[in-house]
């Protein structure tokens, strides 16, 4: 067994890092502690790394088609860690799951249709519905006893009212629901009712605490399958972003070739060279690697829990069921974006998430990316706290 090391730092400034190298442009300070975009501080599995390294090796980078190896990989895991038997005609690989996200739109709706999201909402299914001329329809989720709920009543009256689609984020991000398989079923039946296609972005799908379980939508019912496109990756869980690499599974046939059709449009139907080796060699040994993780990520979540209760009690924070994403109300602090992005960059020199962009009932609220060593964690919670008490006097 391999025992990893989470709490090792690694230098990642000076890497081309999206997280690590843009303080100074999007921050205006070159020394904030990054815990905002949903990026790890942590090497991917030891097995992962090897086989890049491998690969990397025969020096001839040319395109890439899938390999029986990598549909066997998807389908052992989904089968193993979800309970979802998938056929391997079902998996279309795509460079990330924004890019599927829009290309779905495109393909499964008409300009001018109304698209449901549940705000507050990871900020990019906005503009994948603005952005492709279709109109945002808000299922705004309920905040009961520090907990997201879904509103049932008002999707079934957007539903009767024509929207054509509903785009799931599930694990929820920021609001860290994993949503249990009754209210799943609660919202499918709805869609069913009337016509909805259901876009499920399972991205976080791996990323569960003790105590809750992720399913699958599609897997729910056959009838739920035929309505659903499921986009997935092993970027998250593993932290492989940068390599490009996520998929969709799409059961029914007739979807399936629409969407096919706008990623051969576009010529984004091959895989990367090394997305390919990341998804298959994550998927076949990265079970031990992944148990390690979620239990260090709970415990930095018990820090932050325990010290925002000690050190900002003003600070309320809701405690995800799975992601390693924390959101956090503030608004005892103040409920205005401008000032607490004044806090965090100026005063404090940590970048969480503003929590506006993610919805506008986001006002008020941070996003802390909970997946990096204990020490910056801490480092960060120091920061933030220093800052309110001195906001204060
Ligand atoms: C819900 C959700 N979907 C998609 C993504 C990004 O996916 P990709 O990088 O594959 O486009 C993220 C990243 O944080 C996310 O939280």
């Amino acid at each position: 067994m391999t025992t990893y090391n989470f709490d090792e730092r690694i230098e990642r400034k000076g890497t081309a890092s999206y997280k690590w190298d843009q303080s100074e442009k999007l921050f205006s300070n070159k020394d904030v502690l990054p815990l905002w975009v949903a990026d790890m501080d942590f090497p991917a599995p030891r097995e992962v790394v090897e086989a890049i390294v491998e690969r990397a090796k025969q020096g001839i980078y040319g395109y890439t088609v899938h390999t029986e190896g990598y549909y066997a990989a998807v389908k052992g895991w989904l089968s193993r860690r979800h309970g979802w038997e998938v056929q391997k005609e079902w998996i279309l690989s795509t460079p990330g799951i924004v890019p599927a996200l829009s290309m779905l739109v495109l393909a499964l709706s008409e300009p001018g249709d109304g698209i449901i999201l549940q705000s507050p909402v990871y900020y990019p299914f906005y503009e994948v519905i603005r952005k492709n001329g279709r109109t945002v329809v808000d299922n705004a989720l309920i905040l009961k006893d520090g907990r997201y709920e879904m509103d049932y009543e008002l999707l079934e009256e957007q539903a009767k009212a024509g929207a054509k689609m509903l785009l799931l984020c599930s694990p929820h991000n920021p609001g860290g629901r994993v949503w249990t398989r009754k209210e799943l079923e609660r919202a499918g039946e709805i869609c069913l009712r009337h016509n909805v296609l259901v876009v499920a972005d399972e991205i976080h799908h791996d990323l569960v605490f003790k105590g809750h379980r992720h399913t699958p939508f599609a897997s729910i019912s056959p009838e739920l399958a035929d309505i659903t496109v499921t986009c997935m990756a092993p970027s998250k869980t593993f932290n492989l972003a940068g390599l490009q690499a996520a998929l969709t599974v799409i059961p029914n046939e007739e979807l399936r070739t629409k969407y096919h059709r706008q990623l051969t449009t576009l010529s984004l139907h091959m895989e990367s060279y090394f997305g390919l080796t990341a998804v298959e060699s994550s998927y076949t040994y990265g079970e031990e690697w992944l148990e390690q993780l979620l239990e260090y990520v709970e415990g930095n979540l018990n820090l932050l829990i325990d010290y925002v209760s000690a050190h900002i009690p003003e600070i309320t924070p809701i405690r995800p069921e799975g992601t390693y994403l924390a959101w956090l109300d503030c608004r005892a602090i103040s409920e205005d974006p401008a000032e607490l992005k004044k806090l965090m960059f100026e005063q404090a020199g940590v970048a969480f998430s503003e929590g506006s962009v993610f919805g506008k009932q986001g006002a008020g609220y941070l996003r802390v990316n909970l997946a990096c060593p204990r020490a910056i964690l801490q480092e960060a919670l120091e920061r933030f706290a220093k800052a309110v008490r001195e906001r204060e006097q």
